[in-house]
């Protein structure tokens, strides 16, 4: 038995809904126990869903990695801000809660507090989290059969997870979950925009591919492995990083091959780029509508000077009521185009290049990257206008996936 604290006192108050009687035998006397109020909606939002903060005291690797990720800044971003005003604009304030329902799930079961994750958003310093510990591991079961597929919380003490022997503990009980280890866990949040089931699906046929039927799930690359604690002072175990790595962190390294052939011919040369995705989903994954890839193909001539550079893009074009592109997806009633690499798709580009002049060699240079942040120059001007850092913001950031380079003679034997 631990000993008596003021912290198992604190840990006592972690949730506030009612408190089962092998928690109250386990209490120490004296300690004061919150008042059941049960599971219907009088226990406030932040009682239901305890702030990540709650869960640091006893979880600190895990809070450290997660604050890390993008899921901690859900409501945070620049771009965030400005799409969803824009969003709010335009849909009115009947489906005004779209966004939330991935980027802060916990108005799914407060859909009434829409207005007050807004005026949190805008007071620039929001209390309540967007996708945090407790959205996360409140989650009963995916209701896979609905698009997109829907989560059920079952808001109490129980915090579910995937292990099948957890240690006691004084803040809440845990509760054994296949789901947390399978890949449709994670497709709750990230197949598609509720309302918008006439558009393809942001991941693509992922339940198809290669790595699905080998056993990998989205955890399994995206929450890589690892031995450590899980709470603090815990036992050894094997543990999930949670700094959710994805367009940063390490998994980008086995996002892509790319094999370059540069056949010179004369004044002109083709550049033949084999690209082979190693991504089990679209590459990129197109929401928001913003995202592409760029491969640039460059070729430095005499003295290193640049004598050409092409770029294409794998994106989503979304086309909007009356058919004009738009970076909006909330916005998109067809797609125009859609060039995103599909899951494990090998993709060949060829491109033709003249042959510079004069030179004894030419480099040719290939790189792949994740876009900064584009669209029409007042959105772009308003995030700048909104991002703590400006334009040093990471949105605006590109990011390397892959490069290549290679010297090539020109000299004729
Ligand atoms: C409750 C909804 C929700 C669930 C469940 C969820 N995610 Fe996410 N996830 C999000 C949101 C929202 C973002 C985007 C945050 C942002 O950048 O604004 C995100 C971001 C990510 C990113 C970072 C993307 C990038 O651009 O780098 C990765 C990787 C990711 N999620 C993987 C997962 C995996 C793996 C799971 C399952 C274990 C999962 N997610 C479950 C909502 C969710
Ligand atoms: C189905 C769940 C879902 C819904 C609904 C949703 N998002 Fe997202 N959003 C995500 C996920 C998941 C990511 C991370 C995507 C990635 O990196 O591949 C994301 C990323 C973003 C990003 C880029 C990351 C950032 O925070 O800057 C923006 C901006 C964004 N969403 C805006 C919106 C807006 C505006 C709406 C409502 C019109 C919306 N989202 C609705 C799941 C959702
Ligand atoms: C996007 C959803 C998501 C978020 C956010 C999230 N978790 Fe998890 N967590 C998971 C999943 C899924 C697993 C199981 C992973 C597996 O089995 O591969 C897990 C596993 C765990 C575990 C057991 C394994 C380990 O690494 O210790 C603990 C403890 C845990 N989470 C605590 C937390 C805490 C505390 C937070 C907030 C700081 C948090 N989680 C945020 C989805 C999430
Ligand atoms: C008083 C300390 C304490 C606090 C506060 C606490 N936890 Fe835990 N938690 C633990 C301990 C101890 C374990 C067991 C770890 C083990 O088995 O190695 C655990 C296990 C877990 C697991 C794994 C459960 C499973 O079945 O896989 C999850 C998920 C989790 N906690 C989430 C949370 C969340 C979310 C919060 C905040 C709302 C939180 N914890 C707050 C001590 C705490
Ligand atoms: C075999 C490993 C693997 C599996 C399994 C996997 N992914 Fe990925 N995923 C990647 C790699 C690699 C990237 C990074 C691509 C890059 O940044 O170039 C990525 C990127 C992402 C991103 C952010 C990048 C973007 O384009 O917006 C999200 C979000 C994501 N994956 C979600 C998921 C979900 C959800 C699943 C489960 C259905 C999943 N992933 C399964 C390897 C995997």
């Amino acid at each position: 038995m631990k000993t008596v604290s003021p912290m198992a006192r604190w840990a006592a108050g972690v949730f506030a809904v009612s408190v089962l009687p092998a928690m109250v035998a386990g209490l120490p006397v004296g300690v004061t126990v919150p008042p059941a109020a049960g599971e219907d909606a009088a226990t406030p939002l932040e009682k239901a869903f305890p702030h990540s903060q709650k869960c640091k005291r006893c979880h600190l690797r895990v809070f450290e990695e997660w604050e890390a990720s993008a899921q901690s800044r859900s409501i945070l971003s620049a771009p965030f801000h400005v799409s969803l005003e824009r969003y709010r604009n335009t849909s009115g304030d009947a489906d005004g809660g779209m966004c939330f329902r991935c980027h802060a799930p916990s108005v799914l079961e407060y859909p009434d507090h829409v207005g007050v994750y807004l005026k949190e958003i805008a007071s620039g310093d929001p209390n309540l989290d967007g996708v945090g510990c407790s959205q996360c591991h409140l989650i009963k079961d995916v209701d896979s059969e609905r698009h997109p597929p829907h989560p059920t919380y079952q808001l109490g003490r129980v915090v579910f997870g995937s292990y099948e022997k957890p240690a006691d503990n004084l803040a809440h009980q845990s509760a054994p979950s296949a789901l947390y280890g399978q890949s449709r866990y994670c497709v709750a949040c990230h197949e598609n925009l509720p309302g918008y089931e006439n558009l393809p699906d942001l991941l693509g046929p992922w339940h198809k591919t290669e790595a699905q039927k080998k056993g990998k799930q989205c955890q399994s690359c995206h929450m890589p492995e690892a031995f450590g604690e899980s709470a603090n002072g815990e036992r050894n175990r094997k543990i999930s990083n949670h700094s959710f790595p994805g367009r940063f962190g390490k998994v980008r390294a086995d996002a892509v091959t790319m094999d370059v052939e540069t056949d010179v011919r004369g004044k002109e040369s083709e550049v033949k780029v084999t690209i082979r995705s190693l991504v089990p989903h679209n590459l990129p994954l197109p929401h928001p509508g913003w995202s592409r890839v760029e491969l640039d193909v460059t070729i430095l001539g005499k003295n290193l000077r640049k004598t050409y550079s092409e770029q294409r893009y794998y994106e989503r074009v979304f086309g909007d009521q009356n058919g004009k592109a738009t970076i909006f997806d909330f916005e998109g009633a067809s797609v125009l185009r859609d060039t995103v690499l599909k899951p494990e798709e090998t993709r060949v580009e060829r491109f033709v290049i003249p042959t510079p002049a004069d030179a004894p060699s030419m480099d040719v240079i290939v790189t792949m990257t994740y876009s900064p942040i584009h669209g029409p120059d007042d959105f772009v001007n308003e995030v700048v206008r909104r991002a703590a850092l400006g334009r040093k913001d990471r949105a605006f950031q590109p990011v390397r996936i892959s490069r290549y380079k290679e010297n090539i003679s020109l000299e004729t034997p």
